[in-house]
């Protein structure tokens, strides 16, 4: 099963992801980390950027691969995930802009980008630890509610809640594109380590349904279930609606210390 920590606040989770990663760095300078965009993630990459800056680490080899992207934005838009990995990512940690790749969701390239994506992916070695956010449909990275638990990087159709969810970032919500190209649950599944964060209450459903509930395509988040090392990382609210609550509390209290997460 997943193991659960339940955080007093997003800093705290921070904290605990920053240590994770900083340790991971030290052992393997050219780590592959998976990026997750959405506001979740936040603020473990700030509590990063200011370990890495404190303890002078070097994180010029540090290689990076982002979990989705829309199709058809114009490139340098904003909100492409392309421009939000390089704002909140790449500049603040420093790392090596050649060295993080984003799926390319240019209309041009499209009917390839997935299959590039993969090749990309496993020349890399692999995802050491993937970062992940929950939508509220339960999605992870873009994978909505039916995506097949076995799926590779390849376009997906956005459904109405996650363009309404994902509207504020844009002027208008027609504005939101109706595809994008994301990692499959198959290929998040092949990450050496799994760290899905979530806050709030409208994320108490979707992490009760991943955690607990029975592992379906209906509740792509389920698939964790399926991974031998994975990390939930939530406040109490987005825990309130999960069975074992005192059971992850007492496993955690009791960790061994040479554990680590
Ligand atoms: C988006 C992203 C996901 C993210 C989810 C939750 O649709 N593609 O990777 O996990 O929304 O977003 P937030 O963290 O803003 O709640």
């Amino acid at each position: 099963m997943a193991e659960v920590v339940i955080v007093e606040n997003e800093a705290a989770a921070g904290a605990l992801v920053a240590d994770t990663i900083v340790s991971l760095i030290r052992s393997k300078p050219d780590v592959v980390l998976g990026l997750a965009t959405g506001s979740t993630p936040l603020a473990s990459y700030r509590a990063l950027a200011r370990r890495i800056a404190d303890d002078s680490i070097d994180v010029r080899g540090v290689r990076g691969f982002a979990l989705d992207e829309y199709v058809g934005l114009p490139a340098g838009h904003p909100e492409s995930y392309r421009a939000v990995i390089t704002r909140e990512v790449v500049e603040p940690l420093g790392l090596t802009p050649e060295l993080v790749r984003v799926p390319n969701g240019d209309p041009a390239t499209i009917e390839h980008a997935g299959a590039d994506y993969e090749v990309a992916l496993t020349a890399a070695g692999g995802v050491d630890l993937q970062i992940l956010g929950i939508g509220r449909t339960g999605h992870i990275g873009f994978n909505e509610p039916g995506s097949s638990l076995a799926s590779h990087t390849r376009v997906k159709t956005l459904t109405e809640a996650t363009r309404a969810d994902n509207a504020r970032f844009f002027d208008s919500p027609d504005d939101v594109p109706m595809h994008c190209i994301t990692q499959g649950i198959g290929t998040i599944l092949r990450a050496r380590h799994l760290v899905l964060l979530a806050f709030g209450e409208v994320k108490a459903h979707a992490v009760a349904a991943a955690v607990e509930g029975a592992v379906s395509a209906n509740q792509p988040g389920s698939a964790i279930q399926l991974h031998p090392h994975t990390t939930v990382i939530v406040d109490e609210a987005a825990a309130s609606q999960l069975e074992h609550l005192d059971y992850y509390r007492h496993a955690w209290a009791n960790k061994p210390a040479w554990q680590g997460i």
